[in-house]
């Protein structure tokens, strides 16, 4: 795979989203490589006065770099709601579906989500799947729950793995799971009943509304009411 045709791609469904903004709006900022374009590229409008908002950045990794970059920012803890989301995922199924959590940091990323009015994600065209069945499905897990969890996530057949030296912004670990068949709604259901579960990367309740998908310099706009 041609790297810095894949980068092209980020950056420039990226650049789209943030045509979406407005002055004035609360914006949720994401985590992750494809994210980290968007918050770039907001912070060098706000640099140039093209652009006035206020982020609400999705982990420590973004209020870090959001922060660095002289973006204004609140917690979420003191936000009622978020205009726009822009944020990355792993996997988009056909049905906007997603996995996120690569980054280890779904948790806060769903409630960021969940908040904005307008949830759009951004990926390079790799990220489109036809089904998400077998993809690594990461959940977040309090420490002292681990054993148990790992035991739960295997009577529903699947394969946890634990995410070696990492450790995540609310202090948890993350087991990367494998399922062979996935029904997002059911499973994302499933696994955050399990008790030690904190949150699982499956977004089948809060779909984006738009996925933005970069093919080198082209975009595609997805609604998802289409
Ligand atoms: C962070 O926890 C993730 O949900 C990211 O949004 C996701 O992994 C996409 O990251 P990249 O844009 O780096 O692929």
């Amino acid at each position: 795979m041609n790297t810095k045709f894949i980068e092209l791609s980020k950056k420039s469904a990226a650049l789209k989203a943030v045509e979406y903004l407005k002055n004035g709006m609360i914006v949720g900022l994401g985590t992750g490589s494809t994210a980290e374009y968007a918050v770039r590229e907001i912070a060098r409008m706000i640099g140039n006065n093209a652009l006035n908002i206020i982020g609400v950045p999705t982990s420590r990794r973004t209020e870090k770099l959001a922060r660095e970059l002289e973006i204004p920012i609140l917690k979420i803890e003191s936000v009622k709601r978020i205009d726009i989301d822009i944020d990355g995922a792993d996997y988009v199924d056909g049905k906007f579906n997603l996995i996120k959590g690569g980054g280890g940091a779904h948790t806060m990323e769903k409630i960021v989500a969940k908040m904005s009015d307008l949830f759009i994600v951004i990926v390079d065209y790799t990220k489109l799947v036809d089904s998400l069945d077998s993809c690594i499905v990461p959940i977040e897990v309090n420490r002292e729950k681990v054993k148990f969890v790992s035991r739960e996530l295997k009577k529903i057949n699947g394969i946890p793995r634990l995410r070696k030296n990492f450790i995540t912004d609310s202090g948890n670990f993350i087991l990367d799971t494998k399922f062979n068949n996935i029904n997002p709604k059911e499973l994302e259901h499933r696994i955050n009943d399990i008790d030690g579960v904190v949150e699982n990367g499956i977004f089948s309740e809060r779909k984006p509304d738009i996925v933005i998908v970069g093919r080198g310099n082209n975009v595609e706009v997805l609604n998802r009411s289409t």
